[in-house]
């Protein structure tokens, strides 16, 4: 049920979910059944009311993002990027020889209580430009009214030097209240990134605000996100992301800028539908570093003589060239550390880099190897056959998922799909790959694994008198 929430929830908010979170959801999910009503009726209407996009889904969504979603926030966190903002980003678009004699547009996505909001707000009027308009969304309607009232706790206050204190804010008891005036231009609106909204995704903003936000995101909601946050921005806008984000391996329609030591995305020009402008700060060269393959064959050492950990160690300072992604040795490495990462427990990051692989030919039937493990060890059963069938169907001939499919076959009594699985495997071991026994063959050898399947086919078929084959 759990795993059918976050699922749920994953796919309508965006957020990805760990193992570790599990009682976090369990929790979000009791507090929201109606009482007496069971938790596969709750899903059902949800998701089938988010499929015909009523309103009541709109509203429980936005109510379980209240419970979901992490709003830590403070006002003018990290400063250089408005600095940036002001002193490089708005100079080059208000002087951009296309430009409609417009005020600067700016969008906050995933604005929380609007402490960045505000900090924009506060930047823009300091730096002179007062006419500019902010549109402020967020899918948390508690953080919305947070940001509306426009009242706040010394903690949020924590990065805001005295003197900017002084000039917007007035105290009132223990709080902290914004100058009316920077409200003036400023629009607070509910909205979900994940979700199509015309009038919201169509080129309208200079830059968009959009930090520690998709760091809560699986890999391909990101993209996803990110194609949208494109689609808003006029021909040459700019995106600011979180310290900790990045657009590397997940969009190529930006160039990474650099101004003084601060990063942020500028739209392509192909990207931009009438791009026009070639003025603006210069884009950063980023040449992908070359393949370490002395280092990935250390892994693969490390893997053959089973130490685990030691491998894990080596391949997460491997540095990945991700631009452009799909080259086979990334491939092979993402691959390899998201099986080290299974082992290691780390499902969230080891499913992250299984999904970057997922589409990219014979290797989606590892990825789908990988997130069977992970749903294994996250004991959805249910879910690691579903991976091993998709294995199976990407890659035929991938012998160890027919083993994989018999044994999970096995633990829900269907002893003769079990045979069946067992056989196949007995067929395909001989030629599986030494690559794929070392990466799927947990720790045994080829002839262990066709022995093991041949009693275990031996016994599924004496069970269905012959039948199983
Ligand atoms: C950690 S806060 C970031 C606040 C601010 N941008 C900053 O960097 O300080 C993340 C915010 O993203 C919002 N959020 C998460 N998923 C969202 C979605 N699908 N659509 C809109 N907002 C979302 C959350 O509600 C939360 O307020």
């Amino acid at each position: 049920m759990v795993d059918r929430f976050a699922d749920l929830v994953s796919r309508r908010l965006g957020l990805t979910f760990g193992p570790g979170d599990r009682d976090r959801l369990g929790q979000a999910l009791s507090h929201r059944l109606p009482a007496h009503q069971d938790g596969t009726r709750y899903l059902d209407d949800l998701e089938n009311n988010c499929e015909a996009g009523r309103s009541g889904a709109r509203d429980e969504l936005a109510a379980l993002a209240s419970e979901l979603t992490v709003g830590e926030t403070y006002f003018l966190r990290q400063p250089d990027q408005f600095a940036v903002l002001t002193g490089t980003v708005l100079p080059d678009r208000m002087s951009r020889p296309d430009r409609a004699p417009i005020p600067a547009r700016l969008l906050s996505a995933g604005c929380a209580g609007g402490e960045e909001a505000y900090s924009l707000a506060i930047a823009l009027a300091e730096a002179g430009y007062e006419e500019a308009q902010i549109t402020a969304i967020d899918v948390n309607p508690t953080a919305l009214a947070k940001a509306r009232a426009g009242r706040y706790t010394e903690w949020s206050m924590r990065a805001v030097p005295p003197a900017v204190q002084d000039r917007w804010f007035q105290t009132v008891g223990k709080h902290y209240e914004v100058d009316p005036n920077l409200r003036a231009n400023l629009d607070f609106r509910a909205a979900n990134l994940v979700d199509p909204d015309p009038g919201l995704w169509r080129p309208a903003f200079d830059a968009i605000f959009c930090r520690n936000v998709m760091m809560y995101f699986s890999p391909p909601v990101m993209a996803a996100v990110v194609r949208r946050l494109a689609s808003a921005l006029m021909p040459g806008g700019y995106l600011f992301l979180g310290s900790a984000e990045t657009l590397r391996g997940v969009s190529e329609q930006f160039d990474l800028r650099e101004t003084n030591g601060t990063f942020y995305y500028r739209l392509t020009e192909s990207s931009s539908a009438h791009g026009l402008s070639k003025t603006g700060p210069r884009p950063v060269p980023s040449p992908p570093p070359a393949p370490d393959r002395e280092s990935l064959d250390r892994v693969l050492d490390l893997m053959r003589a089973e130490r685990f950990g030691a491998a894990l160690g080596v391949v997460e300072v491997i540095d990945v060239p991700t631009s452009p992604p799909g080259t086979p040795w990334e491939t092979e490495v993402v691959l390899v550390r998201a099986i080290l990462l299974s082992h290691a427990g780390d499902l969230t990051a080891a499913a992250r880099d299984a999904h970057r692989l997922l589409g990219r030919g014979l290797v989606s039937a590892d990825a789908h190897a990988v997130l069977a493990n992970c749903r294994e060890a996250d004991a959805d059963n249910r879910g690691a056959v579903l991976h091993w069938r998709a294995a199976a169907d990407a890659d035929p001939r991938f012998a160890l998922a027919h083993l994989h499919l018999g044994r999970l076959s096995r633990t829900t009594g269907d002893r003769s799909g079990a045979g069946r699985a067992y056989d196949r495997a007995v067929e395909l071991l001989p030629s599986e790959s030494d690559r794929r026994m070392l990466l799927f063959g947990g720790g045994f050898d080829r002839q262990a694994l066709l022995s093991v399947c041949r009693t275990m086919s031996r016994d599924d078929r004496s069970l269905h008198g012959g039948e199983a084959r």
